[in-house]
């Protein structure tokens, strides 16, 4: 290491943060009114968009951090984290708010490290896929609240089961010549399923944009899953079933659940 590159990383360790940002659990108004307010004093780094509506029409509310809001930029990487896919899994809701509040306060006092960061990505936060869910569960309260309430969205489907399935559909063409494993088409099937309102507007969002990494934040159990989620075979579920980038998400997951280890989060790519 020589000491131009010893700068460079000592700018990219984590640091004390020196805001200290209340933490709370929110609301659906509340959250909405921190992220457009967050946006609008981060106005040069932020900017917020809807990619649809819930089920009972609550906005899917998108907050977006990078040095030139508002659209792609050649080779600057795009990422997406997600929260509150399980209405009722709130903890990554929440951390992904702290995280928006946390970006725009660092960015504004100079943290190199989240400066560098917003200067070179463009990250976008939907921190709640789930807002109907989230509302049964919280109107509950978290001591009645069990393991199925609100998990779901209003029309009673799971959205992490209800994205299509291309994990079959690619291990039956990869040996096709010129099958591209980056461009698999959505099975005819799929569309006579019923598709949520919420995944549809997940599937247009992550058409629209070419995002090169991903997460969903879950809660109740400390674990990590990547691609596939699905198995290779649809009768055999727990069959090794890796993607062409295996190594990368491997290095992804070990990277986050070394930092994460004490939370109890999961992550589900
Ligand atoms: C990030 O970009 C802003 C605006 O161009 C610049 O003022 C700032 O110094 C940059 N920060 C880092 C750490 O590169």
């Amino acid at each position: 290491i020589t000491i131009g590159q010893e700068q460079a990383l000592s700018s990219l360790t984590p640091q004390e943060p020196s805001t200290i940002i209340q933490f709370t659990y929110t609301s659906n108004a509340q959250m909405y009114s921190i992220l457009k307010r967050t946006a609008a004093k981060c106005s040069h780094i932020s900017h917020v968009y809807s990619i649809g509506r819930s089920t009972e029409g609550r906005d899917l509310l998108v907050i977006e951090f990078t040095n030139n809001p508002g659209q792609h930029e050649l080779l600057k990487p795009e990422i997406k984290l997600v929260g509150n896919m399980h209405g009722n899994e709130v903890l990554g809701r929440q951390l992904l708010i702290y995280l928006a509040q946390y970006l725009c306060s660092e960015y504004i006092l100079g943290n190199q490290r989240i400066q560098t960061i917003i200067n070179t990505t463009r990250i976008h936060i939907l921190a709640s896929m789930n807002p109907d869910g989230y509302e049964l569960a919280a109107s509950e309260g978290h001591l009645l609240n069990g393991w199925t309430n609100g998990r779901t969205n209003a029309q009673n489907i799971d959205l992490n089961r209800n994205f299509p399935d291309l994990t079959s559909a690619l291990y039956r063409n990869r040996r096709s010549r010129h099958y591209r494993t980056d461009h698999i088409p959505i099975p005819d099937a799929y569309w006579f399923g019923k598709v949520a309102p919420e995944t549809y507007a997940v599937m247009k969002w992550v058409r629209s944009l070419p995002f090169v990494q991903s997460a969903s934040l879950h809660g109740g159990d400390l674990v990590i899953s990547y691609p596939f989620d699905y198995s290779r075979h649809p009768l055999e579920e727990r069959m090794f079933s890796p993607t062409p980038d295996e190594q990368v998400f491997k290095q992804l997951a070990r990277t986050y659940s070394l930092f994460a280890s004490h939370h109890e989060q999961g992550w589900t790519c």
